[in-house]
């Protein structure tokens, strides 16, 4: 029998919950934006075009922040395209996926589409081919109230008031060798650096996150985040963290002790800001955006879903790495979570890649349907329900084998204390296969009243770990009521199937 004891107290907590911790990622780049989110002609497209079935889905996903427009696609990417009469913007080759955009999506569109799904607007610019005049630029036109050349162009353009968007992502995976525009680590930091301090001229309220490593399994990993900060520590406010994972071969056991790698990656990137801080004699933090991160399958891509691959005719909007999640994947995904959120005090924001179609918690269908990921709902509760403090916790779980991580904790936790709710949000993980798990939960400093809600998501009756929502059965996957969950003496005790993710949320008062 699989087990863990885990211990809160009120007093141990690690921070507030970063609300940008729930973050999402729109990029131009397959169905995400065209025939994802905008779809002029849509039975249920409003007047603008904007999909109210996959908006309805977003707000219950529940995003607060939305990096756009790219990932790889911004770093060929000329934003004056998309603003201004559509009739007059230019299609343009997109290197990066091989498509060709229309630009009938453009700035006002999506700033107009985030004010109506309720998410702030995390903007990144082109570092790939363009430099410090364009970004500096794009500021003006979006933040600056009017009476100079771009923000006059904004109001032409149909917007009277600023965009104001707080959050600049100041290029994407300059490190990589397949980005439009790759550089050396010194390259990208000193042009990181000009490009942040004339963005602030502009704009002084604004936060800059910097490019950090593609993945962990960057040669550069290291080095590069060490280098870039060294030119650019003063001027940005974050760097930036991409991770994605899957099953491989087989082996479900390392697939979900990931998060393992995903802890080890942050506390070295930690590290890493650290060290320059450090060595600088800087004053100031900086902070971690880990703005890509999902599970996506690579391995046996279809050649067709490489970025720059040209086997195949120029398309607008073909469909590219849709991935259908399983129950497996979204086990795994809760443990992202669960990761993320036990690392909010330097990890302040993050953003699932992709929002729609894209390796994604929702799918749309052209024309058709839309429908929730089997990963859509640790993201959603999460989401809602991650509120208040952090709570540091003490956990002492039976543990399973792995081969690529040693022994690991087989109940995977994470939790958070409202103190204005009164509640105690409780994310737990059962990463066994086969076994289920017993879990106490120990309460030092609050008094649990009552079970408020128990929700868990496991392998449906009479699948496996494989099942997942389709088009044609959409709701296979899902929550439903966690049973075996009460208050004995104070202390929860539950037990959750095999291969589950589960949300228990406690009304607490202060002992
Ligand atoms: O999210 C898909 C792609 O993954 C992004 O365009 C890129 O930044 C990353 O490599």
């Amino acid at each position: 029998m699989t087990n863990a004891r885990i211990v809160i107290d009120r007093d141990f907590t690690i921070a507030d919950v970063p609300r940008r911790l729930f973050g999402s990622f729109v990029e131009h780049m397959g169905r995400c934006v065209y025939t994802g989110i905008f779809e002029p002609g849509h039975p249920q497209a409003d007047a603008r075009g904007f999909r109210t079935d996959v908006l309805q889905l977003v707000k219950e996903l529940g995003p607060t922040v939305i990096r756009y427009p790219g990932g790889n696609f911004v770093s060929g990417y000329l934003w004056e395209d998309g603003i201004g009469p559509v009739e007059d913007r230019p299609r343009r080759l997109d290197g990066a996926w091989h498509t060709i955009e229309t630009n009938a999506f453009g700035l006002h569109e999506f700033v107009d589409w985030a004010r109506t799904a309720d998410v702030e607007v995390m903007e990144a610019v082109n570092l790939g081919t363009r430099g410090v005049e364009e970004a500096r630029a794009l500021v003006e036109y979006a933040n600056h109230p009017g009476g100079t050349y771009w923000s006059d162009l904004r109001r032409k353009n149909g917007a009277a008031d600023p965009f104001d968007i707080k959050l600049w992502c100041l290029g994407n995976e300059l490190d990589g060798p397949w980005q439009i525009g790759h550089k050396t680590a010194d390259e990208y930091g000193r042009l990181a650096n000009e490009t942040a301090k004339a963005m602030r001229f502009v704009d002084p309220s604004i936060e800059l996150v910097a490019v950090g490593s593609s993945s962990r399994a960057m040669p550069t990993f290291g080095s590069w985040e060490h280098t870039v900060l060294t030119h650019a520590y003063d001027e940005v406010d974050y760097v930036s963290m991409h991770a994605y994972y899957q099953e491989s071969d087989g082996d479900a056991a390392s697939f979900l002790a990931e998060a393992v790698d995903m802890d080890s990656f942050i506390d070295g990137v930690i590290a890493t800001i650290d060290a320059v801080k450090a060595a600088g004699k800087h004053r100031k933090q900086v902070d971690i955006s880990f703005d890509e991160w999902n599970v996506w399958y690579q391995h046996g891509l279809d050649t067709d879903d490489q970025p720059h691959q040209v086997s195949k005719a120029w398309r607008e909007h073909p469909r590219l790495i849709e991935d259908t999640y399983n129950v497996t994947d979204a086990v795994v995904v809760g443990t992202f979570l669960h990761s993320l959120l036990r690392h909010g005090d330097r990890v302040r924001i993050a953003n699932q890649a992709q929002l729609v179609n894209v390796i994604a918690p929702i799918r749309s269908e052209e024309g058709g349907a839309a429908w929730r990921q089997s990963i859509f709902w640790p993201f959603a509760r999460m989401s809602q329900l991650a509120t208040g403090r952090i709570l540091r916790l003490a956990v002492e779980s039976s543990q399973l084998p792995t081969k690529k991580f040693g022994d690991v904790d087989a109940i995977d936790a994470a939790a958070t204390w409202d103190e204005e709710t009164g509640t105690v949000a409780l994310f737990l993980a059962n990463r066994s296969l086969d076994e289920p798990g017993d879990i106490t939960l120990d309460l030092h400093g609050l008094d649990a009243i009552r079970v408020r809600s128990a929700e868990v998501l496991t392998v449906p009756d009479g699948d496996d770990r494989f099942a997942a929502n389709v088009e044609q059965d959409q709701d296979r996957v899902g929550l439903v009521a966690l049973r075996d969950v009460e208050l004995v003496e104070g202390a929860l005790r539950s037990t959750l199937p095999p291969l589950s993710w589960a949300v228990v949320v406690l009304d607490v008062v202060r002992s």
